[in-house]
């Protein structure tokens, strides 16, 4: 008797709670179910292959006699420069640099210029040509090296064009451009961005050239950077194409500014520390938390999801995907991206270097991701009118259309813009159609710049699910929200398509 009173009550409580919870959370729920928990990063890696790589090679080496040694290490190394110049099919000579990061490369050649300075001027003051939108990391650590180094890095900064997002490079003014002491090439949307002017204005001037070909589409795709840059620059970050599960790799031009800055740079870089089984670790932990956010292994985003209502989000709305997005990707402790110097700042171990040959070695596998890339980018814009094209992707013009089918590469991210200079507003309406976007990634606008359009593309860019990640359903659904979101817009008389 007592038993089935018992029951009797434990049943009317659990249906109490739920019903409870169903009135007043309904709306965390449905979130739950009906979000497709696709990230903006495409991670061209699984949970399982770097458990089988990655963190295998950190294992391998407990076992007593596998810990490698000092040689092993040094022909590690080797190896994954020879397989780099393959790759980069570098036929024309030149130096190849394997670091722990893109920022640690970056970070010797400003190095290298403020020495330079110093020693010709007397004191330490540089100058850089580069577009207004910045890699948020480089110039984090830029600002960095001003307040740690007693110097002055002045940007000069060539903006966008604001109706189609191209380098607006009719804007630079020659007798400044003269004064800089290096071009900064910087391609923005997964594919090469036009700054044949400046590379000009370069050579005529004589002044170094450095690209960061990271966004440029990949290391596997056909771009290879302009022949007239000293330095070339790609990462092998989570996100990156090769994914390395991080690394540098900077390819120094058999030029005279080249071969110089490369024996500066290697210089710093063999006097720094030599990562450590420990650090490695730590490392490759942090970036897998990020890979299962990414591939939602183990409904780990549910967990998240759950987090943000808690936490970010309004009692008995939806739950804020937006908000916890932002606060892993700035979470310090997690944070794959680093720009505090003693994250970057060492020397790849024996480790690092085995999972660099391995994601060098995933040339096919990006092939098709590329393919799958193109094949998903038509099936987004097929599923929005064209007339909205243009408000929603400003720099997919025809020409660069073309030049994604073209160049075969892979972008990291997949954008949107607001139509109508207000992110938050088209955030939250892609959240309410259970979409998960992000903002404030990868890109910065300095706060002192005159550079008024990359500004305000860098406050309005949304990320969306990516497009390498999504099934074809999921890239239907954004298509049809954002059409959605547009009519809305003319009906209201907002803005004129
Ligand atoms: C344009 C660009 N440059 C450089 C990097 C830095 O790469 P790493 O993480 O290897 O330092 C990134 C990484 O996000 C990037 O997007
Ligand atoms: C995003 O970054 C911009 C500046 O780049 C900043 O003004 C804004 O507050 C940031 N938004 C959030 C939600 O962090």
């Amino acid at each position: 008797m007592e038993a089935i009173g018992t029951f009797i009550g434990i049943a009317a409580s659990t249906v109490a709670v739920l019903l409870w919870l169903l009135t007043f959370h309904k709306r965390f729920f449905i979130s739950i179910v009906r979000t497709e928990k696709v990230a903006a990063y495409g991670v061209y890696t699984e949970w399982g292959e770097a458990c089988r790589t990655h963190f295998w090679y950190l294992i391998k080496a407990l076992f007593p006699g596998n810990s490698p040694s000092t040689q092993d290490r040094l022909t590690l190394e080797r190896q994954v420069q020879e397989t780099f110049h393959q790759q980069f099919g570098s036929d024309q000579g030149g130096n190849v640099l394997i670091a722990h990061s893109c920022r640690s490369i970056f970070y010797y050649v400003i190095r290298y210029f403020l020495s330079n300075a110093k020693e010709v001027q007397g004191r330490r003051t540089i100058r850089i040509c580069l577009p207004s939108l910045h890699f948020g990391s480089f110039y984090r650590i830029i600002r960095g090296i001003e307040k740690s180094l007693d110097c002055c890095i002045e940007l000069y900064e060539v903006d966008l064009n604001e109706k189609d997002w191209t380098l607006d490079q009719d804007s630079v003014d020659e007798e400044e451009f003269k004064k800089c002491d290096l071009l900064m090439c910087q391609h923005l949307f997964g594919l090469p961005l036009n700054q044949d002017r400046l590379v000009k204005l370069a050579r005529k001037y004589d002044i170094p050239i450095m690209e960061d070909c990271v966004q440029s589409g990949s290391l596997f795709g056909k771009y290879r950077g302009y022949a007239e840059s000293d330095i070339i620059m790609y990462s092998g970050g989570l996100d990156k194409t090769p994914p390395c599960f991080g690394g540098g790799f900077g390819f120094f031009r058999n030029t005279p500014r080249g071969t110089e800055i490369y024996e500066h740079c290697n210089s710093l870089h063999n006097a720094l520390p030599l990562d450590t089984w420990q650090g490695r670790f730590m490392t490759c932990f942090s970036i897998m938390v990020h890979l299962m956010i990414a591939k939602d292994s183990f409904g780990f985003n549910s967990l998240m999801g759950l987090v943000s209502y808690v936490w970010l989000t309004e009692r008995g709305d939806y739950i804020n995907w937006y908000a916890i997005s932002l606060k892993v990707r700035k979470a310090k402790a997690i944070t794959p991206f680093q720009h505090t110097e003693s994250g970057f700042l060492r020397r790849p171990s024996a480790y690092q270097l085995q999972s660099m040959l391995y994601g060098l070695s995933r040339k096919e596998r990006l092939k098709e991701v590329a393919q799958h890339e193109f094949r998903s980018r038509e099936l987004l814009l097929s599923t929005i009118p064209p007339k909205y094209h243009r408000a929603l992707f400003p720099w997919m013009t025809a020409g660069v259309l073309e030049q994604y089918k073209e160049m075969q590469g892979v972008s990291e991210f997949s954008w949107v813009v607001s139509p109508i200079g207000d992110r938050m507003h088209l955030c939250q309406f892609l959240n309410d159609h259970f979409i998960v976007v992000m903002i404030n990634t990868t890109w910065e606008a300095n706060e002192k710049s005159k550079s008024a359009v990359g500004k305000c593309v860098n406050d309005n860019l949304i990320y969306l699910p990516n497009i390498n990640e999504a099934t074809d359903e999921l890239i239907v659904r954004v298509g049809k929200a954002l059409t959605m979101y547009c009519q809305d817009l003319e009906k209201t008389g907002e803005v004129k398509f």
